[in-house]
């Protein structure tokens, strides 16, 4: 099961993951996007539901457990990522937070929703996508980065307390992956220029590292985006903080034409 896997990394590893002879659900909000992936991947079974709903959660996790009663892994890939200029006036709170709704609340849920019936299986998993921003915090990206810090929190502790259970917790912390996602809201200079992963690429090294039960996984630039925030935060952060620069440019220059 898959949120999030009509788009991105969670369709790749859903294309991946049905090529090695799994059945593989997938949640998100659009039908016509999940529809658009079925007919791409015949087979791929399709749940249209909101991770931020939690009265949808027992809904969903009851018809899939139905449909899908061996179901044994979880995939926590539902994300959104917005620039966000914290000076803002126009910024309505009830808006700001979007992002811990989907991404972390929306991965809270689905994780122990499913959590019985994944304890009940010989062998199970869940995997949560986090970021390498969950390591240096993108400036411009203020409440994703916070969102995907705390994913990476949670995890550690869901990990702590599921240690005598069958179900293994994994979390996969992307770098800048080539998505809808990546390029939404973001310009080459928002980015620094960084050339993101394949999604390919990703999706294989996501796959490979669960096989061999690497349990943070951390392709490319999300380890040295970790390393850093190690051996040089401050650095790391100063780098990455570079474009916050270029959004109060753009947000000035905005307001002086209107
Ligand atoms: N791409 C990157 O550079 C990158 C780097 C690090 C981490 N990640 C993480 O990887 C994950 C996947 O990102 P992506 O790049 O593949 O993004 P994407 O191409 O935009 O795909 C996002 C998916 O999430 C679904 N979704 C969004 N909100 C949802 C909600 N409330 N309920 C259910 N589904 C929802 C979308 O479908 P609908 O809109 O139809 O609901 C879509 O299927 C995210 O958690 C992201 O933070 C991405």
């Amino acid at each position: 099961m898959i949120t999030g896997g009509s788009s991105g990394i969670g369709f790749e590893l859903a294309r991946q993951l049905v090529a090695l002879g799994n059945t593989v659900a997938i949640t998100g909000r659009d039908t016509t996007n999940l529809q658009a992936a079925q007919s791409r991947l015949p087979g791929l079974k399709i749940f249209r539901s909101d991770v931020t709903d939690p009265r949808a959660i027992p809904a969903l996790c009851e018809r899939v457990v139905a449909d899908l009663p061996a179901l044994n892994v979880l995939i926590n890939c539902a994300g959104i990522m917005r620039k966000i200029d914290l000076q803002k006036a126009s910024l309505k709170l009830e808006d700001v937070t979007r992002e811990i709704e989907t991404n972390l609340n929306g991965t809270i849920w689905m994780d122990l929703q499913f959590l019985p019936h994944l304890k009940r299986q010989g062998n199970a998993a869940i995997v949560n996508v986090s970021s390498g921003l969950a390591f240096v915090p993108m400036p411009i990206s203020p409440v994703y980065s916070a969102s995907k810090a705390a994913i990476h929190a949670f995890t550690l502790s869901l990990r702590v307390q599921l240690k005598n259970t069958s179900v293994k917790v994994f979390e996969l912390a992307p770098p800048g992956t080539d998505t809808p996602l990546f390029w939404g809201d973001f310009t080459r200079e928002d980015v620094g220029g960084l050339k993101p992963m394949s999604v390919e690429m990703l999706a294989k090294r996501a796959i490979a590292g669960v096989k061999k039960d690497v349990l943070e996984i951390r392709p490319g630039l999300a380890n040295a985006l970790k390393l850093g925030s190690r051996i040089a935060p401050k650095f790391m952060l100063s780098q990455i903080g570079k474009s916050v620069d270029l959004m109060h440019v753009r947000s000035r220059n905005s307001a002086l034409s209107s």
